[in-house]
């Protein structure tokens, strides 16, 4: 949550962080604001609203002002409301700041200050944390950040000018996210590469409690000794068009067209002569070696993909499975030890409760293994192995193609193991293979057929409550189902397991409510179309999402939405496309900006 940037070179500094911030507006658009140097002050433009409002306000305020160095943010409001006070960067003597993060001991530190006669002039705990370093200030940064540090509690990335130090920004994290580049037109640090990609496709990740000095002839990196570490430079190897939308309306839009694509970088990487092979993420076939248990802990979407992922290695490995909120799991001193193999999901990796969640499992002793898109994340670092997915950069808000190659990664993962553990020979499991293959091959046919949904989504637009029910996985697509359409189109829903409808729920089942039925299991498809007669028998106009082969009586629905006919677990892939399919033109019915849904950020780097 919250974009940051900070740039320092030879370029209109101005330029760099107001087009910075709109690349990282997905983190947060309660308000934006940049500080620059000019002269020997330090001046700060900040408004309440998108990064659109900022551009107009420096157009209007700040048009003729020459800089090369400053400090931008796009903020996602935690402490204090919407304003232009709250917004950043803050102020207080020397010091200019912009923080992504909580400060959780600001009232604390804002009585302290206080006795000292130093009161803050917004709601923010980010204006505290400026005033703390300005508090320990006496002309030297790097030791005023160290004072600092060790007064503040919470998770932070700051980036941070003093006016005696032109030219210079400092950063330092703890939680947050922040990596940089340097090339000859100067340093440049984001809290995101997709702000750093046009600038160089190297970089590095800011290590957690150092202090990056930036300067334009480079970027100098302490420990919280004043020892200067070496930084550990990582590629990227996706570029500019890939953040940017190429012609779709939406990012959201594009993200769905891209997961053909990404499914094939994801998979075909990790097949090796019909099997599924992870030698090249250095996962070893021991992994399961004296393991009783796995623990898929997650937020949000990534949650959801492991729902399906436990159906899928308790089905072909027979271990049980626990999916555990991440933001659950780290408060409830989980059953966990040596013995068990915690899973985290995510697609940035920095998920503030999924990372505490990791954290958690490590000192209980658990063997981790992440399944992460953003590389390099503190996920990915933090976990003893990675099987990253290669979706690129997402953007929406709502997860798309981060959910469908993590439910690729699962499928592998539990494949492998199936093989591995003797659950099924070589030839079955190249079977097993096979047919995957072929059911991630119909994702692109699915892509194609989008009118049904869009039909669907116009008769929900005055809609306001709706049910999607399943069965197995249906009921774990119907949960994904369900927090996409809410959080992209505002109508309210709820995912239920199908035969669970009826002892409670159904009472909210009248006339004309909609109800989405996920009927692509055989082995409960009889049981389903049961409980879809008793929906409609109570009056539920039904959407049912099924297989091409499925014999469906007409009177059973007033939708069908049909698959193509694959092996029963594989059908996740294409299901799920329908349903971002109804989330998507549901917001756009709706007249919703559906990459930047209300109260929503892209990366939840807060608990
Ligand atoms: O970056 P992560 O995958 O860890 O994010 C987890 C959730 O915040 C995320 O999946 C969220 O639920 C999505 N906005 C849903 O579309």
């Amino acid at each position: 949550m919250c974009g940051i940037i900070g740039f320092t070179g030879i370029l209109d500094a101005k330029e760099v962080l107001t087009e910075g911030l709109s690349e990282l507006e997905y983190r947060g658009y309660d308000s934006a604001g940049i500080a620059y140097v000019l002269g020997d002050r330090i001046k700060t433009v900040k408004t309440a609203g998108k990064v659109n409002c900022l551009k107009e306000k420096v157009q209007r305020e700040a048009a003729g002002d020459q800089t090369s160095c400053g400090i931008g943010h796009t903020r996602w409001a935690t402490h204090g409301g919407v304003s232009d006070l709250n917004s950043h960067p803050h102020t207080a003597g020397k010091v200019t700041l912009i923080h992504n993060g909580i400060i959780e001991n600001y009232q604390e530190l804002q009585a302290e200050l206080e006795k000292k006669g130093k009161t803050p002039v917004s709601q923010t705990d980010t204006e505290i944390a400026a005033m703390v370093v300005d508090d320990g200030y006496d002309g030297d940064p790097v030791k005023a950040i160290k004072r600092a540090v060790k007064r503040l509690e919470g998770a932070y990335a700051f980036c941070i000018m003093f006016e005696e130090f032109p030219g210079r920004i400092y950063c330092i994290r703890n939680g947050s996210p922040l990596v940089a580049t340097y090339t000859e037109k100067g340093a440049v640090i984001a809290s995101d590469l997709v702000a750093l990609i046009k600038y160089s496709k190297d970089y590095f990740v800011l290590p957690e409690h150092h202090i990056a000095e930036l300067t334009p002839d480079g970027i100098r990196l302490f420990n919280l000794l004043d020892q200067e570490v070496e930084p550990k430079m990582l590629h990227v190897n996706w570029d500019t068009a890939s953040a940017r939308k190429g012609g779709y309306e939406y990012f959201m839009l594009k993200e769905i067209h891209e997961q053909p694509e990404a499914l094939r970088r994801t998979i075909t990487p990790r097949l090796k002569d019909g099997l599924p092979d992870f030698s090249a993420d250095n996962i070893p076939d021991s992994i399961f070696e004296g393991l009783h248990k796995i623990v898929i802990t997650a937020c949000g979407t990534a949650m959801h993909a492991g729902l399906i992922g436990k159906n899928l290695i308790e089905k072909w490995i027979r271990i049980p499975v626990d999916v555990e909120i991440a933001s659950e799991f780290r408060y409830k001193d989980p059953i966990v030890d040596e013995h068990t193999l915690v899973m985290t999901i995510s697609q940035s990796g920095e998920t503030a409760d999924t990372l505490a969640a990791l954290r958690l499992a490590k000192e209980k002793g658990a063997r981790t293994l992440s399944i992460v898109n953003v590389k390099g994340s503190s996920i990915a670092r933090e976990s003893d192995y990675v099987l990253y997915t290669h979706a690129g950069p997402e953007i929406a808000v709502a997860s798309t193609k981060a959910y469908m190659v993590q439910l690729a990664a699962l499928y592998l993962f539990a494949m492998r193991f199936a093989f591995v553990l003797g659950k099924r020979t070589e030839e079955q499991t190249k079977a097993v293979v096979k047919s995957f293959l072929n059911a991630v091959g119909h994702v692109e046919k699915m892509l194609s057929s989008d009118e049904q949904a869009e039909e669907i989504s116009e008769r929900l637009v005055k809609t306001e409550d709706l049910f999607f029910i399943g069965r197995g996985l249906d009921y774990a697509l119907s949960c994904e189902g369900s927090i996409k359409l809410k959080e992209v189109s505002y109508i309210h829903s709820e995912a239920y397991a199908a035969g669970e409808l009826k002892h409670g729920t159904i009472s909210l089942i009248t006339d004309n409510v909609p109800v989405i039925a996920l009927a692509t299991q055989k082995d409960v498809y009889v049981k389903m179309i049961s409980n879809v007669k008793e929906v409609r028998s109570r009056g539920a106009k039904v959407i049912l999402i099924t297989t091409e082969d499925a014999l469906v009586d007409a009177s059973l629905c007033d939708h069908v939405i049909t698959i193509p006919e694959m092996e029963d677990i594989f059908a996740p892939f294409c299901a799920v496309v329908a349903l971002q399919y109804i989330a998507y033109y549901a917001a756009v019915k709706r007249g919703l900006n559906v990459d930047q849904p209300r109260n929503l950020a892209k990366s939840v780097t807060v608990e």
